[in-house]
């Protein structure tokens, strides 16, 4: 079977398409025919700094991917030769709190991903593809998407009526953007782009803000909520937007970092006098996965894919991404 491949430190361009052996799948596993992969910042993050990250060895990028499960192995109950099945981003974290062992079973990062033909997953590391999604648009949700719902619904605790703030206009706060519309949820929503704002309003974002023109974005902000700041932040900009999100959050609020798009410093002390409780998430267990799965069938939400590209020309979407061009997902089909 064809995959690319993590050759040292040698970038996009570095990256190689080789030649594999069809795994087989142990006891426990099941062997998927991947149909189509979704990437995300982390994706491109390890494949240009592999060394950095500890990863010494040839490894298959991308922790999101989708597809057929070719063959089960001994003891699989869960799903048949033919299932449609979309992998977890940790192949370790089934149910609770976050635990050791589970970055360790991170697929495209400690552990082999998914940018190849045939992968092998735990059976407990794969879910069933929601029957209204094809397999570019489940691709999309182990990492991102589960993302946002954790940092907005399971762990963000946002319900109808309250106030998000979204950063930008990428992976995870499109999907934030779809899932707060769906719940009720009022947004707003910060980009670079004019172009993109649009976008989202289209998506049912409630208020815009070009962080480029309005540096003080964090003033528009309180304007926008009648000076009390948002009950939420889903916080993807890191260091260098994270002051800001202080800044903009209601005395008492909460913000769910994810992000590490940027570097910077933060002053901990208006954490404290605003009471503000400032959580790391880290995507979410397979349950949770499952959780946000009927959430979106039943609000027949479709993730948004800017652009599909060839597994030949895998390169390219990582290309765009880097960029920064695009607005929600970047798919590879197989
Ligand atoms: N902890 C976790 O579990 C987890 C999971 C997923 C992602 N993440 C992290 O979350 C971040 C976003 O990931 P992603 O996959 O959604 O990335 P992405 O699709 O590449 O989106 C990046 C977008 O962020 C916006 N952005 C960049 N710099 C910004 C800034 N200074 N202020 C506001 N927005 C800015 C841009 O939007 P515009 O073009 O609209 O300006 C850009 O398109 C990354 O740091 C990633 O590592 C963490």
């Amino acid at each position: 079977m064809k995959a690319y491949v993590i050759d040292g430190d040698g970038g996009i361009d570095g990256l190689m398409l080789i030649d594999r052996d069809i795994p087989a799948p142990g006891a426990g596993e099941i062997l998927v025919r991947l149909k189509a992969n979704a990437i995300n910042f982390r994706d491109l993050a390890t494949i240009k700094n592999a060394g950095a990250r500890g990863i010494t060895e040839q490894r298959i990028p991308n922790s999101d991917g989708a597809g057929i499960v070719e063959e089960i192995g001994a003891g699989v109950t869960e799903f048949a030769v033919g299932d449609r099945v979309v992998g977890t981003f940790f192949q370790n974290w089934i149910s609770g709190p976050v635990h050791e062992g589970v970055a360790a079973s991170a697929l495209g990062g400690a552990i082999d991903g998914l940018l190849c033909e045939y992968a092998l997953l735990k059976e407990t590391g794969a879910l069933p593809i929601p029957e209204h999604l094809s397999f570019e648009e489940a691709a999309t949700l182990p990492c991102a998407g589960l993302t946002a719902w954790n940092c907005l619904i399971e762990s963000g605790g946002a319900r109808s009526g309250d106030t998000a703030l979204l950063l930008g206009t990428g992976g995870v706060s499109i999907f934030a953007q779809q899932m707060a519309a769906m719940s009720g949820i009022r947004t707003i929503l910060t980009s670079s782009s004019d172009e993109k704002l649009s976008r989202a309003a289209a998506l049912g974002a409630d208020s815009l803000v070009n962080y480029r023109n309005t540096p003080d974005w964090e003033q528009a902000v309180m304007e926008l909520t009648g000076g009390r700041g948002v009950d939420l932040v889903v916080e993807v900009g890191g260091g260098g937007t994270l002051a800001k999100s202080i800044d903009a959050v209601r005395i008492g609020g909460r913000i769910s970092l994810v992000g590490v798009l940027t570097g910077g410093q933060i002053d901990p002390t208006p954490i404290m006098r605003k009471s503000i409780t400032l959580q790391g998430i880290y995507v979410g267990p397979r349950d949770m996965f499952a959780r946000m799965n009927a959430a979106l069938t039943q609000n027949n939400i479709h993730p948004v894919i800017d652009t599909v590209v060839d597994f030949k020309n895998a390169k390219d979407a990582y290309r765009l991404m880097e960029s920064g061009q695009h607005f929600g997902k970047i798919v590879i089909t197989l």
